[in-house]
């Protein structure tokens, strides 16, 4: 098995002492996990790029830019910009453009990722298998941090894992909402490479000790 990363989520992070909170992943985590969400894919507003800008001067730990936006295209360069690793984007946005959507974001020197909320069946991004360099796979339905975990995830998950080892492909697996002490094993046994953690990292007393003990769980 490839190594089980942890990227935590820096929705949940304390806004009031941001550079703490990204370097503890730079220090402790694999990637960070940030959030893009425009009020309208999704029933949120987070942050956006005059947020990321300032993170980018301190990330050592590679980037990963989750766009829950509508048109997400218009975004792709200036996530590049930022100097973000991975990209993803959610088929919800997307549909026929996605194959499009992951060459520009490969074009552009990141990682593709697709991104699925739990109500669009997992066979949807089969065909974007050879394509996508990952798939987000929501394990709530994307727009809050803090949610339950929905436990069909794991199917789903195993589902993707299945077809993409079938095929011999390579595509990373990453899921995110309500991974904690409790789901990242079952997670990580249905075949996840990637796991985000917000609440239960930051909102734990030892962040640091909280990633490791995901990582190794
Ligand atoms: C939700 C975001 C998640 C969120 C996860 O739409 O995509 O990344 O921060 O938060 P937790 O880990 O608290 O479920
Ligand atoms: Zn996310």
């Amino acid at each position: 098995m490839a190594d089980f990363k942890i990227a935590p989520s820096v929705l949940a992070a304390d806004f009031l002492h941001l550079e703490k909170d990204i370097r503890l992943v730079n220090e402790c985590g694999d990637v960070i996990h940030l959030d893009v969400m425009d009020g309208t894919l999704v029933p949120n507003i987070s942050f956006g790029f005059s947020v990321i800008d300032h993170i980018a001067k301190i990330a050592t730990a590679p980037m990963d830019v989750h766009l829950m936006v509508v048109e997400p295209q218009r975004w792709f360069k200036k996530v590049a910009s930022e100097g973000a690793a991975m990209c993803s984007f959610h088929y919800e946005a997307a549909k026929h453009n996605t194959a499009d959507y992951i060459a520009q974001i490969q074009q552009l020197g990141m990682k593709a990722g697709v991104a699925v909320n739990p109500d669009v069946p997992i066979s949807k991004l089969f065909p974007f298998i050879g394509k996508a360099d990952y798939f987000l796979v929501m394990s709530v339905f994307a727009g809050f941090g803090g949610q339950k975990f929905i436990y069909e995830s794991l199917d789903r998950v195993a589902e993707l894992k299945a077809e993409i080892e079938k095929r011999g492909d390579d595509a990373l697996i990453e899921i995110d909402g309500g991974i904690n002490l409790s789901t990242v094993a079952a997670v990580r046994e249905a075949g996840v490479d990637i796991a985000v953690a917000g609440s239960s990292v930051y909102g734990s007393d030892d962040p640091a000790n909280a990633i490791a003990a995901l990582r190794s769980a």
